[in-house]
């Protein structure tokens, strides 16, 4: 098949272009490397027989709908986004700009070049609100709302799914990620408390936890959200689909265990809770189960192994 993938540089795109290879595809890469780095495509590069192309484009220019047109996409999967939700407090317009804009740009150049499937990303830790412990795990009907520009701007682009697949039957999916860790996750980024965590506790640094550590994440391993990406190129189509382990486990706990994998043994330092940060999350993936026929695969102090091995390397 031939798979268009925007933010292909990035920590889980990268990942999910290296499946699609693997599996005898044709990819094609768009991604402005705001983020992303082409050091996480360089194994598949490096390989002149893998048919990968990379276009450095931002997706709110006007060249997409060229880069769509030249690669002639059966399914095209949007991972490109501004990922960071204290960024799009301070800025929603540029929040939106790449987020809402860029996302319409891209499903009308799919509907032009005969686009037959678009599988979205969106966050099941900023689309549902805060719930309450009644509502653990969250399924994909819960009616919470965004607290979050990036949580409004996810959300929104929903909507234009659903109006893209009425006007034009052009077919989608949408990924709510839980809180996904593994390799390639910068740990100097905002985004990823594993990777801060364990890259803080290799070099033996202070490591600060917000609030008590009671605040509670679902950790879900990058692989398994590949696996997810890779039956929702087939099936569960026109859907929300939580892709999430359910579970949820504490900052502390995480903490702990990490610490437990590398020998840390300073105790963490608690600084004040960041505002808008969720108290407690995990998502329900019944229907994921169901629809694509995926459940995780990785076992928590499995997938941080693997991370703290990459982080080490
Ligand atoms: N990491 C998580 O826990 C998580 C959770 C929920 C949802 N998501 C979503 O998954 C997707 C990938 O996130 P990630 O964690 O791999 O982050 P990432 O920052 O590593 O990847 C995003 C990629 O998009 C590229 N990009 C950003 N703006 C662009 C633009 N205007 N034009 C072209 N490319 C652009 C970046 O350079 C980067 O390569 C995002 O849509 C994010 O919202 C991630």
């Amino acid at each position: 098949m031939r798979v268009l993938v925007t933010g292909g540089a990035g920590f889980i795109g990268s990942h999910l272009v290296d499946r699609l290879l693997a599996e005898g595809n044709e990819v094609t890469v768009v991604d402005d490397l705001s983020t992303g780095n082409l050091f996480n495509l360089q194994g598949a590069r490096r390989d002149p027989d893998l048919p990968l192309s990379f276009q450095r484009l931002d997706i709110i220019s006007t060249g997409l709908e060229r880069a769509v047109a030249k690669a002639g996409p059966e399914v095209v999967c949007h991972l490109a986004a501004q990922i960071d939700v204290r960024n799009s407090v301070a800025d929603p317009v540029r929040d939106a700009m790449i987020n809402v804009i860029g996302t319409v740009q891209l499903l009308e150049a799919c509907r032009h070049h005969d686009v037959r499937k678009v599988v979205f990303t969106t966050s099941g830790g900023c689309i549902y609100g805060e719930p309450t412990a009644a509502q653990l795990p969250v399924a994909e009907d819960h009616p919470g709302h965004p607290h979050s520009p990036y949580g409004a701007s996810k959300r929104g682009v929903e909507e234009y799914l659903h109006a893209f697949h009425a006007l034009y039957g052009l077919r989608w999916s949408s990924l709510a990620l839980a809180n996904v860790y593994g390799p390639r996750q910068d740990p100097a980024g905002e985004a990823g408390v594993v990777s801060i965590f364990g890259g803080r506790m290799l070099a033996d640094r202070d490591v600060t936890i917000y609030s008590d550590g009671g605040q509670t994440r679902d950790f879900v391993y990058v692989a398994d959200v590949v696996d997810a990406f890779m039956a929702a190129l087939h099936r569960g189509d026109n859907q929300r689909l939580n892709i999430g382990t359910g579970r949820e486990t504490s900052v502390s706990e995480l903490f702990a265990a990490l610490a437990d994998i590398t020998g840390y043994a300073k105790p963490a330092i608690h600084a004040a809770p960041r505002p808008g940060e969720l108290q407690r999350i995990a998502l329900d993936n019944g229907r994921a189960a169901e629809r694509l026929g995926w459940r995780p695969a990785t076992a928590l102090r499995e997938g941080l192994s693997a991370t703290l091995d990459w982080l080490r390397g």
